[in-house]
């Protein structure tokens, strides 16, 4: 008998020493200790016993449930313990799932659609790789003229390449349909530059077109001051200088006051107050020959808009890279 006790407590021993999950101490706990379990067993085969040998088969039964308990329940708050380890914090502030936003470039974007499209204007689109046709030749750039060698670009062929401007858009869509026009078309553009902190060899443009009886400079000169209003201010004022285009006449560059020292002058605007966005003007007669509209009858103003350069202002950036260098530390500020 005192030979089969002993074998008993060292079979639990040894199997109590591989328990790791809480299921296998639950199997182990029941085979030992529920009511049908070994120990249980052994009380209920009592009466087989001798009567004389009983009080010593009794204390052996004791003694093995004694050491069973205590290992089972040792095992248990081991258990436990690792449990309330693992129970969650909540306090500990929660990890920030990464969401994605809206590049500075197109929300600025945003911004000057938003306000165009309030004012009855819609949105016009064109391709980036282009027909010489489109870029220059119907925009009244004459073969060798010198105002194409101020937008020279990536040539695919003699009479393919990547847009300069987003001007093209003007003729796609006056070939389109008839008078009143009333369009932006905003895009990426391509020159040959090398990039430095304020050129880029390709940035973005919005191009408006205004086409009807009766347009007037007055209403090219309103409509762009109203822009700047609306885009950082009333006190911002514009300038308008004469200037040069082959597909407007008379033709001008815009001027902001600039957005840092509102016009006294600081080191973003060279100390001239003043920060230039882009070119404007009539659409030229010969432009609206190469569409088939006649210039006796309609009148239409154009204008161009740097949308990295009005975001840079927007923004306080000093580098037109870091728009194009996916840097998530840039593009995450905004
Ligand atoms: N396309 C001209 C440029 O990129 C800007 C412009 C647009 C000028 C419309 C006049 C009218 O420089």
């Amino acid at each position: 008998m005192k030979k089969n006790f002993k074998d008993l407590q060292t079979a639990f021993s040894e199997e109590i020493v591989k328990v790791k999950t809480v299921q296998e101490f639950e199997a182990i706990r029941i085979k030992y200790l529920s009511k049908k379990g070994v120990i249980q067993e052994l009380y209920a085969s009592m009466p087989q016993i001798d009567p004389k040998d009983r009080p010593t088969f009794g204390k052996e039964v004791n003694d093995l449930r004694q050491y069973v308990e205590k290992k089972i329940g040792e095992l248990k708050t081991q258990f436990e313990k690792k449990k309330s380890k693992e129970v969650l914090d909540f306090t500990l502030p929660g990890r920030m799932p990464f969401v994605g936003r809206k590049h500075p470039l197109t929300q600025v974007l945003d911004e000057v659609k938003r306000f165009f499209l309030q004012l009855g204007f819609s949105i016009a689109d064109g391709p980036d790789v282009e027909t010489d046709y489109y870029n220059f030749t119907a925009l009244n750039f004459p073969k060798n003229h010198p105002a194409r060698a101020m937008q020279d670009t990536l040539f695919i062929s003699d009479a393919v390449l990547l847009r300069t401007h987003t001007s093209p858009v003007q003729i796609r869509t006056m070939q389109k349909q008839p008078p009143p026009i009333r369009i932006i078309a905003p895009g990426r553009v391509y020159r040959r530059d090398t990039p430095d902190a304020s050129h880029s060899p390709f940035f973005h443009q919005v191009e408006g077109l205004y086409v009807d009886k009766g347009v007037s400079f007055a209403d090219l000169r309103a409509i762009i001051q109203e822009f700047a209003k609306y885009l950082f201010g009333d006190d911002i004022h514009v300038r308008f200088r004469p200037s040069f285009f082959p597909f407007t006449e008379p033709s001008m560059e815009y001027d902001f006051n600039c957005i840092f020292c509102r016009g006294k002058g600081c080191k973003v605007c060279k100390y001239t107050g003043w920060v230039e966005i882009s070119g404007a003007g009539m659409v030229h007669p010969n432009v609206f020959k190469a569409v088939d509209y006649d210039p006796a009858i309609y009148t239409g103003y154009a204008f161009g808009m740097g949308i990295d350069r009005i975001a840079m202002l927007r923004y306080n950036i000093d580098d037109i890279r870091l728009f194009f260098e996916n840097d998530l530390r840039f593009l995450q500020q905004f």
